[in-house]
């Protein structure tokens, strides 16, 4: 990973004067009852009426029996289209839709969003915004909720003082993420963004890492970031590429894009209640099957170490738990330019995973001929098993060169 750690000391030491400390109660994946947070912002959200989405969680660490290989056939998806909100008057354009289901309700999180109007006069912009989709049988029709109807454009993610002085300079941040959210319980989920700092209009670089805390309550989303840097560019990127909660211990695993050309995954271990407490981290060492107190070295290839080695580059993925097909599932892009998503399993979040992948299905590319950014995420309804149907998004580019997000519906045979 390049880092110009004299940049990034400096970047650490402004911010860690703004870690102000304000008392907040127990929530969030990352919450205890002494937390005190940087940065917090709501949204209303709709209430919640009909039918809605449900996820669910495993709590065994070993799933007993084996993976349900012929289940990993697609039988169908349909193609839902452009994650939009009817009711907005605008002409949005972003990238990498990132999943996020939090008991009956399913959220995008985009990075860099603009607004338009429909003649093109641009109405404004944010480094990332966030949507709530309305229907489960129709998931890409969605609310706006931090791009308002009324022209109100705010960052989903909320600035720390610092990072907000500098939005609209040429040495602004930007808070990205690629990977999903953890979702945790029915009112609670957390993500990782990592923190992006522009030089200048055409430069910028990898800072750290920021968790987002989010819970949902009486009709609001609640947004919190406890810490301006939980992690540095000096460890893998843990959890920016994918998580899975099993019995309140986070599972979060971060790809290797830098020595390993997106080959390598490795893997880091929490309590859910002390993530904050980076003494508390395990590290999984995937050569002897061990975990260990420190993180294997970053700074070069460690193939030895990881979790899994694909067979195939990965970009972007979601994890979950699938009861139908008995297994922790991986589904993801192989390469930034695809259109493809496959799969692999695992009977435990360290593995052993079988990294031979199974084809799903190949989604319509844009003009350009690929989409990128691809995240899935399992949803039930009707009493169907966990795992049998998924919701899947991409990012995809329209004849006119704009950037937007799709979702798909997908169920298994
Ligand atoms: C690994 O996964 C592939 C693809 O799903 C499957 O065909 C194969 O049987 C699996 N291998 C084992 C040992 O389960
Ligand atoms: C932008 O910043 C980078 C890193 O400091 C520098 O190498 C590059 O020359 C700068 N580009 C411009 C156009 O100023
Ligand atoms: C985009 O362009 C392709 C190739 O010219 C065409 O087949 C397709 O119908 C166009 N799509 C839309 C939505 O206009």
């Amino acid at each position: 990973m390049f880092i110009d750690l004299r940049q990034l000391a400096a970047a650490t030491l402004a911010l860690a004067s703004l870690a102000s400390a304000a008392p907040l109660e127990e929530r969030g994946l990352f919450g205890s009852a002494s937390s005190s947070f940087v940065a917090q912002r709501q949204f209303t959200i709709p209430s919640v009426s009909g039918d809605r989405f449900s996820y669910q969680v495993s709590d065994s660490y070993r799933i007993s029996g084996s993976c349900k290989h012929d289940h990993l056939k697609v039988s169908s998806h349909s193609d839902k289209g452009k994650l939009s909100d009817p009711d907005s008057p605008w002409v949005i354009h972003r990238d990498l839709p990132t999943i996020c289901p939090i008991g009956k309700y399913f959220f995008w999180f985009f990075d860099d969003s603009f607004a338009y109007k429909s003649d093109g006069t641009f109405v404004g912009a944010a480094s990332n915004s966030v949507v709530v989709s309305r229907d489960s049988s129709n998931p890409a029709s969605v609310e706006e909720i931090s791009i308002e109807h009324d022209g109100t454009v705010v960052v989903a993610i909320p600035w720390t003082d610092e990072e907000k002085e500098t939005q609209y300079d040429d040495d602004r941040y930007a808070l990205w993420a690629f990977g999903p959210c953890v979702p945790i319980d029915d009112s609670h989920a957390s993500q990782v963004w990592s923190i992006v700092k522009f030089a200048n209009s055409s430069y910028s670089e990898t800072v750290g890492y920021t968790v987002a805390d989010y819970s949902i309550s009486d009709g609001a989303l609640e947004v919190t970031r406890r810490e301006v840097t939980s992690m540095t560019t000096t460890t893998y990127p843990y959890g920016a590429f994918a998580s899975l909660l099993v019995n309140n211990v986070v599972y979060m695993y971060a790809l290797d894009s830098t020595y390993s050309d997106k080959y390598d995954v490795h893997l880091a271990s929490v309590p859910r209640a002390t993530i904050y407490d980076t003494s508390t981290w395990s590290y999984y060492d995937g050569g002897s099957d061990s975990w260990s107190s420190s993180p294997p070295d970053a700074t070069k290839r460690n193939k030895d170490k990881a979790v899994f080695t694909g067979e195939m580059p990965f970009s972007t993925g979601s994890m979950f738990y699938s009861k139908y097909h008995n297994a922790y599932v991986l589904v993801f892009f192989t390469n930034w330019a695809d259109s493809k998503f496959y799969a692999i399993t695992s009977q435990s979040p360290a593995g052993p995973w079988n990294t031979t992948a199974t084809f799903l299905y190949e989604t319509e590319a844009g003009s350009n001929g690929y989409n990128y950014g691809g995240q899935a995420a399992p949803v039930v309804e009707d009493g169907t098993t966990i795992g049998k149907k998924i919701v899947v998004s991409y990012t995809y580019q329209d004849n006119d060169s704009n950037w937007y997000g799709k979702a798909e519906t997908v169920e298994f045979e």
